[in-house]
């Protein structure tokens, strides 16, 4: 049996046309990072916040799965069907390409641009629209609706359980991810406590030393690849 773990960063989207925070292009400019990731940005100006949570929400209707969120979702079914162990995605990103592009199970830590959240019940809904910032609860009728996503200063959410997987990886693969950000940049430390292989897909390498093998390229490209070579190993079609 082979326990795979996924993290994936803001990388893998870009290919669709999702701005990354950290790398060249496309890239969210310093102002917009700091208002979108973190409570303070927040705090100090919701409308605007709001406002670009609207605007990143609305362009998930703009934008599709590209090769690599297919290609996970290729291996997610494909470990499945074949019972070859666990298989696990962890994401950092907050759009739901992994979803739409027929992943199944995925694990959002840092949350998710299509929910919002209740400040007052702390129940989270599927959201589409945009967000006013005094938005009723459905549940509760407290005008305290936000984005149900994880600010910098926030506690990211599934991080016990992202910490457990990883500690019974047999394989954790990083792809698209600066690796800079904490504790999703820690969980590679918990799969090599278990003497797991360790892998990296990006377009230049993070400096992690924590990465076995780096695979230099596109997600698009390496990613496919990637998962070609993990499900024909087996001598089953993905
Ligand atoms: N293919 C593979 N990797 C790519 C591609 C691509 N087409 N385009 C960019 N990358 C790589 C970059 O080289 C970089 O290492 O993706 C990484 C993106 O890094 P960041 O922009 O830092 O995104 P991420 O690692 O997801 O950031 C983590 O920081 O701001 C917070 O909450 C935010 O979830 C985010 C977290």
């Amino acid at each position: 049996m082979t326990n795979i773990v996924i993290l994936t960063g803001a990388g893998i989207s870009a290919e669709s046309g999702i701005a990354t925070f950290r790398s060249s292009t496309p890239r969210w400019d310093d102002r917009a990072l700091e208002a979108l990731c973190s409570a303070e940005g927040f705090a100090a100006d919701r409308y605007k916040a709001h406002d670009l949570y609207d605007a990143r929400r609305a362009q998930l209707a703009q934008v599709e799965p590209n090769a690599a969120h297919l290609a996970l979702a290729r291996l997610e079914r494909h470990w499945q069907r074949e019972n070859r162990g666990e298989f696990t995605l962890i994401t950092q990103n907050i759009d739901n390409l992994h979803e739409r592009a027929g992943s199944r199970q995925v694990l959002h830590m840092h949350g998710e641009l299509d929910a919002a959240r209740c400040e007052s019940c702390h129940r989270s809904f599927p959201w589409s629209g945009s967000l006013a910032v005094r938005e009723d609860c459905p549940a509760c009728d407290e005008p305290a609706l936000r984005p149900d996503v994880v600010l910098f200063g926030e506690a990211p959410y599934h991080r016990q359980r992202s910490e457990e997987l990883s500690a019974r990886a047999n394989l954790f693969i990083a792809i698209g991810t600066s690796a800079t950000v904490h504790p999703a940049a820690g969980l590679v430390k918990h799969a090599r406590s278990n003497r797991a292989i360790t892998m990296e897909v990006n377009l230049r390498h993070s400096d992690s030393p924590d990465f076995r093998r780096f695979f230099e390229g596109p997600a698009t490209r390496e990613v496919p690849a990637l998962v070609d070579y993990l499900t024909i190993e087996s001598g089953a079609e993905g």
